[in-house]
């Protein structure tokens, strides 16, 4: 995969793909699973939710968002990395409702009002702020009147507030962009993009957080 931006750190492929679930888990001594289960559950999917997820990597959220889905929902994954795309149809062959396609999230995409929800898992914090307008606009157009947009990333932080085991993490595996999406106030982002009622639930003790924003109309 030749890189988009070459100064960001999450356009991950190859080994990098293979190896990011057990490499999250490492890192976090086995807490990522238990996080992600939360945050999932936190988004209160229903059977019959149409999910687009934004940058899906090897589906590691949609086998949670899987897990409630009923037979006539679905989930949609895109991503543009090989071995991240290979792994998620790896997890899913034996489910026709939940699918990924190779495409990017930062160019205009073909889908007007369709899902009832738009995740994006720590992708976001890793774009240039231009790419990240692109990639709201188009959750922002995904999404059906009064369906729901979830951005799942870092919150906002000091890092020198941040414990040690944290804070040096951070600093190893982060591009510059991720020190200027902790600095953003993504309530008021959201908002300039149109969407209203935005809500944040913190996790390990705020260095991530699942902020969701409803596209207006009812619902
Ligand atoms: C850090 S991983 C997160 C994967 C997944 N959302 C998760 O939380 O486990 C970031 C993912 O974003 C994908 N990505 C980066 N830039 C992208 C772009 N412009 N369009 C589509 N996917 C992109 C990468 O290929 C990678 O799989």
């Amino acid at each position: 995969m030749s890189e988009l931006y070459p100064d960001s750190h999450i356009e991950i492929d190859g080994i990098a793909a293979r190896y990011y679930e057990t490499f999250l888990n490492l890192v976090t001594v086995g807490k990522y699973g238990r996080f992600i289960d939360r945050a999932i559950g936190d988004m209160e999917i229903e059977p019959e939710d149409r999910i687009l997820d934004l940058g899906a990597g090897s589906g590691y959220n949609a086998r949670f968002m899987a897990e409630y889905i009923g037979e006539e929902g679905k989930i949609l994954g895109l991503d543009i990395s090989k071995e991240g795309i290979n792994q998620f149809r790896e997890k899913f062959n034996d489910k026709l409702n939940v699918k990924v396609e190779n495409m990017r999230i930062d160019q205009p995409l073909p889908y007007e009002s369709q899902f009832t929800k738009v995740l994006t898992s720590f992708v976001i914090h890793g774009l240039p702020h231009s790419a990240r307008e692109k990639t709201l606009e188009n959750a922002y157009r995904a999404l059906q009147r009064g369906g729901r947009f979830y951005l799942l990333d870092y919150g906002e932080f000091e890092l020198s507030d941040l414990p040690l085991y944290m804070r040096v993490p951070f600093r190893i595996a982060e591009c510059e962009y991720a020190y200027d999406y902790i600095a953003r106030d993504w309530k008021e982002i959201l908002e300039q993009f149109g969407f209203e009622e935005v809500e944040s639930n913190q996790y390990l003790g705020g260095f991530t957080r699942l902020m969701t924003a409803k596209k207006p109309g009812p619902g």
